[in-house]
């Protein structure tokens, strides 16, 4: 009778202290709209999908980050210097993590599906 109350303790306590694991949105029609949007407001203005402009491609940027989506969360929400031989670091208003999230997840469906309408040029 002891040790089921303390296993039972010890899952609640379990239960109160486990970290979120990360998941992505899905990505509905609403959510590629909204990306979409977002992405031709805050991402456009310096990059192109398959080619260098004022940054680095952004199809190169999203293979990057394939394996490691969390990654990209956290660089859209604290962007620091990357390449500074190269680029110079990304100025840009620091995404909230819903909004790195939608975009993350985004980015990362058009990766898959090139040939979606919305890929961005
Ligand atoms: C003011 C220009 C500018 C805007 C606007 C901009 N970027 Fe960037 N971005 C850059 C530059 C410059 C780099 C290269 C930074 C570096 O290497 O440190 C970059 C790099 C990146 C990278 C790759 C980082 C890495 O680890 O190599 C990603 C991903 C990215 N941008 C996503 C976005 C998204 C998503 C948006 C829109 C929310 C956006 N950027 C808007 C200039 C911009």
């Amino acid at each position: 009778m002891k040790l089921r109350v303390a296993v039972i303790v010890f899952v609640s306590v379990c239960a109160l202290f486990a970290v979120d694991a990360f998941v992505l949105p899905p990505v509905t029609p609403e959510l590629k709209k909204e990306a979409q949007d977002y992405y031709n407001n805050e991402c456009k203005g310096c990059h192109r999908w398959a080619r260098k402009f004022a940054a680095p491609p952004m199809r190169d940027n999203v293979e990057h980050y394939a394996g490691n989506p969390e990654g990209m969360v956290r660089y859209l929400m604290h962007p620091t210097p990357q390449h500074p031989d190269e680029w110079p670091a990304m100025e840009i208003t620091p995404l909230t993590e819903d909004q790195a999230k939608m975009m993350t997840a985004w980015l990362l469906y058009i990766l898959k599906n090139p040939d979606d309408p919305g890929r961005p040029k």
